[in-house]
């Protein structure tokens, strides 16, 4: 085996160094190849652009060498001179070049980004709620910024050096063998020297830059957790921010040693590259020089080879870190993928129906649920934690058969964790049943399509949550096309049309986040008043009234019999006042529907109803006041 072969070899092994996570399988490059098939003319035209300057780039010496063999030679000037000309047409058309591959690539990169950032934005917006509950979202936004940013890289930054400079590598080794073996074969005996630490290197590197992006990723998340109003309360309330600060100190400065490392290890390997191509440069001009002398090479032949060798070791720089960067952005493409492999378990089918026009019932029937256990709708590394938990979940419906007729209210009662909630999560399919149904208008939620399950349901719930928005944006969110006079007419049915009017910029108000500039009460209202404004033919509530004090709470009310009257609803509530408005009362316990029945049957029958009536129902001011 000749000397560059070996060369050769050993480069390429560099090249192909599978070290850990960070292999790049046929799958992986198939899926990335996927992703650059749109870009393929664009992409097939770079590459063409990138083998013509390199052969400029080669050309330019070879010239060089022309122009000193004229001179030794003593031809004409004009020949010196055609030939200078020569070299500033390629410097021009070199530059030109420069500027329309970097165009191209940039063109592909950011395309390439645009791609994977809405495909991976829709595929988690369609994401299941058990998902959410699961990830936290630091790590999830840090995904969705640093990793397709990452997987951006690979093409506008690196694929373009790769392919460019392993083109200029092959054309200067062929051309610097054709001038003269002997001296490129002993010139590149060095580079062994130099290849087998790059690859100990390039591995080392690449272990530090992914220890310091699990740094970072614990910091944002951190951040993100701490510094949102929720958590900066809790944290006032109960945390150690003195610890805290410290935990934080003791990453941050870890991420700075591996700065510091990472930067001196590639500087120590560019100095010892640059080093032993000077070294290379004086075997060149000594052999060269040598051969020269004895006359079997012209001195053009020398100082071509001495350009070309800087041209030679160029690229190999570039190559050996970009080995690093690709595998870099191949781990940022198969941490996209991981996301984009999720399968969300909830989906619309192909063939989805819309829920059938007029007042709708709502049925279940018997319905066994499960919360899905982590392994089937998250990530470890989104959790966070090392191995995700694949126990099935414990059944927390069992059984449950029900029916609101429509236009009924039916309301469920039961102690804390029974199961009211999950119920009333299992009709707009936040979460699937395991067994049994559940129909809307007589059609199975799992037949009907989103778009029609949300235009139907309206739900609010006790948190209920407030985008960092203005008032206006937070209702329109319940209908984009709601005019302002609908706007506070649904603020006056949630009794809040006063309270926003007070407000310096009424309905653009920013209400912070999580809605936090307004009180629990407020918040609450103004979320009934989002869904008032949906008009919609089902309504859930769930316990939506619980932090209204009793004075708001009676003006809620009015303005949610107004809302309920002729719409089906499912309400879950702790007052008392609430439920006996009910046309139905579903006792729930341990999952399980144990009575049902009216207020008075259900007083009458002395059960668990009575029970719950007698030690659980907050039966305020208002419920003495009225008539039983
Ligand atoms: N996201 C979840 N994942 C797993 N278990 C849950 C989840 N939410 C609620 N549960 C469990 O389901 C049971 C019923 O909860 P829930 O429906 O919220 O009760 P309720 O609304 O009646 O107070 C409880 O045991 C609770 O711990
Ligand atoms: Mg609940």
């Amino acid at each position: 085996m000749s000397m560059d072969a070996a060369a050769w070899n050993s480069l390429h092994r560099v090249m192909n160094t599978q070290d850990g996570p960070q292999r790049l399988t046929k799958e992986t490059l198939k899926r990335i190849g996927g992703f650059a098939a749109p870009h393929k003319r664009r992409l097939i035209h770079f590459l063409l652009l990138s083998v013509v300057s390199a052969c400029l780039a080669v050309a330019t010496p070879v010239l060089a060498g022309k122009v000193v063999n004229a001179i030794v030679d003593g031809d004409s000037r004009s020949k010196v001179f055609g030939i200078a000309g020569l070299i500033a047409l390629i410097a021009i058309a070199d530059a030109a070049l420069a500027i329309w591959t970097r165009w191209l690539s940039a063109t592909i990169g950011e395309g390439l980004i645009l791609d994977l950032r809405t495909t991976v934005f829709d595929h988690v917006q369609r994401m299941p709620i058990a998902f959410f509950t699961r990830t936290r979202t630091g790590a999830l936004v840090s995904r969705l910024n640093s990793d397709v940013l990452g997987a951006q890289r690979a093409f506008s930054g690196t694929l373009s050096g790769v392919v460019s400079n392993l083109v200029t590598l092959t054309l200067t080794l062929v051309v610097m063998l054709s001038i003269s073996w002997q001296i490129t074969v002993v010139a590149l005996v060095l580079l062994p020297v130099f290849v087998v630490p790059a690859r100990r290197m390039g591995s080392r590197l690449a272990a530090l830059s992914r220890e310091a992006a699990n740094h970072n990723a614990v910091m944002s998340t951190r951040m993100t957790e701490r510094f949102s109003a929720p958590g900066a309360t809790l944290v006032k309330l109960y945390g150690r921010p003195d610890e805290e600060s410290v935990e934080f100190a003791a990453r941050a400065s870890r991420v700075r040693d591996i700065g510091v490392k990472s930067a001196m290890l590639q500087s120590v390997f560019v100095t010892a590259l640059t080093t032993v191509s000077a070294l290379a440069l004086a075997v060149v001009y000594g052999l060269g020089g040598f051969y020269a002398l004895k006359g079997s090479l012209d001195p053009g032949a020398v100082v071509a080879l001495a350009l070309l060798l800087t041209r030679l070791y160029a690229p190999l720089t570039a190559l050996a870190s970009a080995r690093v960067e690709i595998m870099s952005a191949v781990v940022s493409f198969e941490r996209v993928f991981e996301v984009l492999d999720l399968q969300p378990l909830i989906r619309e089918k192909a063939d989805a129906v819309a829920v059938p026009d007029g007042p709708v019932s709502v049925e279940f029937s018997h319905v066994t649920f499960a919360y899905p256990s982590a392994d089937k709708v998250s990530l470890a590394s989104l959790e966070e934690v090392a191995m995700l938990d694949n126990r099935g979940g414990v059944d927390v419906l069992h059984d449950v058969s029900f029916r609101v007729e429509p236009g009924q209210m039916v309301a469920l009662v039961g102690t804390s964790g029974a199961g009211k909630s999950t119920i009333a999560s299992l009709i707009p399919r936040l979460y699937d049943v395991d067994r049994g149904a559940v129909r809307l208008g007589g059609v199975d939620v799992k037949d009907l399509s989103m778009a029609s399950l949300r235009e139907t349901l309206g739900m609010a719930t006790q948190d209920g949550h407030l985008f960092h928005e203005s008032v206006r944006d937070n209702l329109k969110l319940a209908r984009p096309e709601a005019t302002d006079a609908e706007l506070w007419s649904a603020l006056h049915d949630a009794r809040l049309d006063d309270l926003v009017a007070s407000l310096s910029d009424g309905l653009d108000t920013i209400v912070g986040e999580r809605g936090y500039r307004l009180s629990g009460g407020e918040r609450q209202r103004l979320t009934i008043a989002r869904l008032l404004l949906a008009h919609p033919r089902v309504v859930i509530l769930d316990e939506a009234t619980a932090h209204l004090d009793s004075t708001s709470e009676s003006a809620v009310q009015e303005a949610l019999a107004v809302a309920l009257a002729g719409r089906t609803s499912v309400v879950i509530a702790h007052r008392l006042s609430t439920v006996r408005a009910a046309d139905r009362i579903l006792v729930i316990e341990d999952g399980r529907v144990v009575e049902q029945g009216t207020h008075h049957e259900l007083l009458a029958q002395g059960g668990r109803y009575e029970e719950l009536h007698r030690t659980q129902f907050d039966a305020g001011p208002l419920d003495q006041s009225l008539p039983g």
